[in-house]
């Protein structure tokens, strides 16, 4: 699957801090997502890892200050900076970053930076004492007005043994946060594209509830997909264990009555609205306030109908004109496709996703789905099995089709 790392050049320095360790997965991960990926360590980062520990991850040559003054000295620096779409430092000292502050050029790093004209992230790791510093705040504001990404440090077990501030973020945070900012010239840049995942929580009782099998992934693949198309995002999601992809504006729900008014609030001005959580289509009428004894035997659960979100965001659309594109999944364990084409004329929607529960590789809880898009128009799209990643790019294609614009221009 072409992620937005393919072929993109990303320089990722690495100064003196034992945080190093995150990085060669950080380099690692970057490689084996597509990018091509450039590493370079001063002398000090030198004493904690080898330039060959991370040619073997990226499976390119990592530099250190003998090629500052090596044969492609005079153009290394340039050439590094100029062919980068991001230059990230991480972990970077409190030393490294004084002199980005200060534009000092005394090392190949320090020198490509200053030479780099690409957005540049910042991971900062440091004692304690040294983040909090005025000396290293006064630096981090700089940069910050320089529009450099500053990202951690967070709290924790430290180095020198004490717990405070100065830990380095780990890899899969820095990992999405220069995903996010290779993507922000996407064909939905711009666009506020809403998402919701998995499935909500109908309370019985405070500790009991009624819910159902959905993982969340399908929807967290859709707000992926649809941050790599450049679009701003919202996802609104019931109880789920998934970390939410870096970038999104994420709202946490658990009834579905807090799912219609998250969707309400967010409605305002969206492109396009993808309901792909499975709302409770019932939940218990009382919900009692202290837990069910089980001394009073099997309490009798009545059941009342949930608010149809689809059928309030239609409303809202027929008065105010948005969302340009409404997207319904329908899961079905029989007649799949002729109850999905009734949804999604009911419902008033652009497409909707057909998926058949019925299989044990495709829908609820599973990596792989094998879905069919139905459109307004009639149309019928039949997808073969595949990876909930791609379900999602082929429907995030679908909706930029349905919007006229050219998904050509990639990233
Ligand atoms: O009618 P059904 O619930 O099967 O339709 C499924 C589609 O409707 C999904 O996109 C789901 O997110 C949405 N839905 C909704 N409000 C509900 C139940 C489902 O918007 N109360």
């Amino acid at each position: 699957m072409i992620t937005p790392f393919q072929d993109k050049r990303i320089v990722l320095g690495v100064t003196g801090s034992i945080a190093v360790y995150k990085s060669v997965d950080l380099a690692s991960k970057l490689a084996q997502s597509g990018a091509v990926v450039d590493v370079i360590l001063t002398q000090s980062a030198t004493q904690f890892v080898t330039p060959l520990t991370f040619q073997s991850v990226t499976g390119q040559p990592a530099y250190t200050d003998s090629d500052l003054w090596g044969s492609q000295g005079h153009i290394q620096h340039i050439g590094l900076a100029r062919h980068a779409k991001q230059l990230v430092i991480a972990p970077i000292t409190a030393n490294t970053l004084a002199k980005l502050a200060h534009g000092i050029a005394d090392n190949l790093l320090t020198v490509t930076a200053l030479a780099a004209r690409c957005p540049i992230i910042l991971a900062p790791a440091m004692d304690g004492d040294m983040y909090a510093h005025p000396a290293t705040q006064t630096n981090l504001d700089t940069l910050r007005q320089r529009d450099v990404t500053i990202i951690g440090p967070t709290e924790g077990h430290l180095a020198s043994g004490m717990t405070g501030i100065g830990r380095m973020v780990e890899s899969i945070e820095l990992l999405g946060l220069i995903r996010y900012g290779l993507t922000r010239h996407g064909p939905l840049r711009n666009k506020k594209i809403i998402v919701t995942a998995s499935g909500t929580y109908e309370p019985i009782d405070p500790i009991r509830g009624i819910m159902n099998r959905s993982s969340g992934k399908q929807g967290f693949a859709l707000a992926q997909a649809a941050l790599d198309k450049g679009a701003d995002v919202t996802l609104i999601s019931g109880p789920t264990h998934l970390a939410a992809p870096i970038g999104v504006d994420h709202m946490e729900i658990r009834t579905a009555e807090e799912m219609l008014a998250a969707v309400l609030k967010a409605l305002p001005d969206s492109t396009a609205l993808l309901m792909a959580a499975a709302v409770a289509d019932f939940r218990p009428v009382s919900p009692t306030k202290e837990k069910v004894k089980k001394s009073a035997g099997g309490p009798k659960l009545e059941l009342e109908a949930t608010p149809d979100i689809l059928a309030a965001v239609a409303k809202e659309k027929s008065k105010h004109g948005y969302p340009e594109i409404s997207v319904g999944f329908a899961a079905e364990s029989q007649d799949l496709i002729s109850n999905a084409r009734q949804k999604l004329e009911a419902k008033q929607l652009d497409l909707i996703i057909a998926n058949d529960i019925s299989a044990t590789d495709a829908g609820f809880a599973v990596d792989t789905n094998r879905v069919t898009i139905l459109d307004a128009g009639g149309g019928e799209e039949v997808l073969p099995l595949m990876s909930k990643d791609e379900v999602a790019q082929f429907v995030l294609e679908r909706v930029i089709g349905l919007l006229g614009l050219s998904s050509n221009e990639q990233y």
